[in-house]
């Protein structure tokens, strides 16, 4: 049952088959390309039901790591500044990076991550995104997988939050403006 105050976009149902395909999709560019090892890289908090997901129904060997990074200090303001908070725990240097990240807005947290991780010389680095709000795009970001493109609302559930509630809700909702 949604929550009454949340209005559903995306389906427990559609996102399942979203990551599905994406997972079809990845596991085949990747064996295409001869990788055998793909490095995850999920972006802490908001990606860990997606990577969670998506790394289970990839058909290729796969390790799974995490960083974290804050851009907003709270709500769904944005203070412009990024900063990395919890780094991988292996070098990247010579490893097939893909990382998964929940959503792109502005478009600047995927944009320093690809910058200082370029700067590891992985063997190759990709990004699978979620959710993109095109509307808010500031900074434009390389996305090489994407599941869904999304108006410029803000969006809770499957990861996301809003200060820090509604994460684990199995859909996708928009928070209702507070009349
Ligand atoms: P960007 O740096 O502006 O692209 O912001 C990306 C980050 O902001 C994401 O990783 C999310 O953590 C957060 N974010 C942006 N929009 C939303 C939203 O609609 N719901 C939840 N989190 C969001
Ligand atoms: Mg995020």
């Amino acid at each position: 049952m949604p929550t009454p105050e949340l209005e559903v976009l995306l389906s427990e149902e559609t996102i399942r088959e979203r990551v599905a395909e994406l997972a079809i999709q990845i596991s085949h560019d990747y064996k295409a390309e001869g990788v055998d090892d793909v490095y995850m890289l999920g972006v802490l908090r908001g990606a860990f039901i997606f990577l969670a997901d998506l790394s289970r129904r990839l058909t290729l060997p796969r390790r799974v790591d995490f960083i974290a990074l804050s851009s907003y200090e709270d709500a769904s303001t944005t203070s412009g500044a990024v900063r990395l908070v919890l780094d991988v725990r292996a070098p990247l240097r010579g490893k097939h990076v893909l990382i998964v990240e929940d959503i792109v807005d502005s478009g600047k947290t995927l944009d320093y991550l690809l910058k200082i991780l370029a700067a590891r010389e992985p063997a190759s680095l990709k990004t699978c995104v979620l959710l993109h709000k095109p509307e808010r795009l500031e900074v434009p970001t390389r996305i090489d997988y994407l599941g869904f493109t999304i108006p410029d609302k803000w969006v809770v559930g499957y990861g996301l939050d809003y200060t820090d509630r509604y994460r684990t809700l199995p859909y996708i909702g928009v928070v209702q403006p507070e009349r």
